[in-house]
């Protein structure tokens, strides 16, 4: 007879739960949800071996495990620490870790453009939200900044390397998901930044997922770029019978135009299955699709706050019930933040 597994009890901010052994702190916390998640770069709970990059997930394990309750000398990245039975955690309760996301966010912006207001990731971006929560209003930084060109690599992606926070997600998407990685980061410390091996264009069928798990506008869609504000689309779920991924996606109309195709996103802004390039890129018309239903958004984004009171739908969207639903909710959520 198997034997019965004897889960851990964790508990973080106060709040108690049962978990796998082998859970960490961070999916411990996302199993309680709320506000006591600690935020993550870098960690992609698709992608194999993630994590233990950008330091936003630090928190403090003020008693290590029943057995040895001595707390742990320092702050631990969450996405890397496994929970012991009877371990306690402190996330926002604490103002030693509050004090060192602080430092975090100050670091991560560095050499982060002050961008927002003409990125394509704004409204999407946890570093925006990071920097709001606890970004200095000065930096004490005096040197020169790292700036690099934007270049295309392949015809669909952009990158631009001065919102990258090396983060290596866009790497692992490359090699978990193609089978021919051809970028990475080259250098180190200081000089570290992604590029593509003498200048090789990204070319594969799944590569545009790299656009997707980048947390900032460092990887921006071509198709997309400068075409709309996010907050100003109405995203849709749609699928379609697709023979290279599962074929569910996010539409995000403006107006009847469908000017963006990402894959399906759930609370921590990761996909929930990853889609291929021809859904993402190639397929932009509402009649390839069949729509499911207005996308989840929740009430705390910037993309529930959008200002259609005057918008008068056009036929495409009277005429198909999602859309409608989609244009009534929007409204609705409008309504309410006002
Ligand atoms: S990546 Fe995020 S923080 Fe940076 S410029 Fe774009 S929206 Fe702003
Ligand atoms: S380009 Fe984006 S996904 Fe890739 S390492 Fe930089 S921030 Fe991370
Ligand atoms: S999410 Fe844990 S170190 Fe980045």
């Amino acid at each position: 007879m198997a034997e019965e597994v004897q889960n851990f009890k964790v508990t973080i901010d106060g709040i108690t739960i049962e978990v796998a052994p082998g859970t960490t702190i961070l999916n411990a916390a996302r199993q309680i949800g709320g506000e006591i998640v600690p935020p993550a770069m870098c960690y992609y709970s698709k992608l194999e071996g993630t994590g233990g990059k950008c330091r936003t997930c630090l928190v403090k394990v003020s008693k290590g495990s029943e057995k040895d309750p001595r707390p742990m000398p320092k702050l631990v990245a969450s996405c890397r620490t496994t929970v012991m039975d009877g371990m306690e955690v402190l996330n926002i309760t604490s103002p030693d870790v509050v004090d060192a996301r602080k430092a975090v966010v100050e670091m991560l912006l560095i050499n982060h453009p002050l961008d927002c207001p003409v990125c394509d990731q704004a409204g999407e971006c946890k570093l925006q939200d990071l920097s709001y929560e606890h970004g200095a209003e000065k930096t004490r930084y005096e040197f020169e900044r790292r700036t690099f060109e934007r270049i295309d690599i392949g015809d669909k992606i952009q990158l631009h390397m001065n919102r990258c926070i090396l983060c290596y997600r866009c790497v692992y998407v490359a090699n978990q998901l193609t089978n021919k990685r051809e970028h990475g980061i080259l250098f180190r410390g200081d000089h570290a930044e992604i590029s593509t091996y003498i200048h090789e264009a990204l070319d594969h069928d799944f590569i545009g997922n790299v656009i997707d798990v980048c947390p900032v506008g460092a990887l921006t869609d071509k198709t997309f770029r400068f075409k709309n504000r996010v907050w100003f689309t109405k995203p849709v779920d749609a699928h379609r019978d697709c023979p290279k991924c599962s074929g569910k996606v996010t539409l995000w109309y403006k107006g009847p135009d469908v000017i963006r195709v990402t894959g399906r996103k759930d609370e921590y802004n990761e996909v929930d299955e990853f889609i291929c390039d021809t859904c993402r890129f190639e397929t932009k018309r509402t009649d390839e699709w069949i729509l499911d239903e207005p996308t989840k958004i929740s009430d705390q984004s910037v993309i529930a706050s959008n200002h259609y009171h005057q918008f008068d739908p056009p036929s495409v969207i009277k005429d198909n019930p999602v859309l409608q639903e989609a244009n009534v909710e929007q409204l609705a959520r409008s309504e309410k933040l006002k």
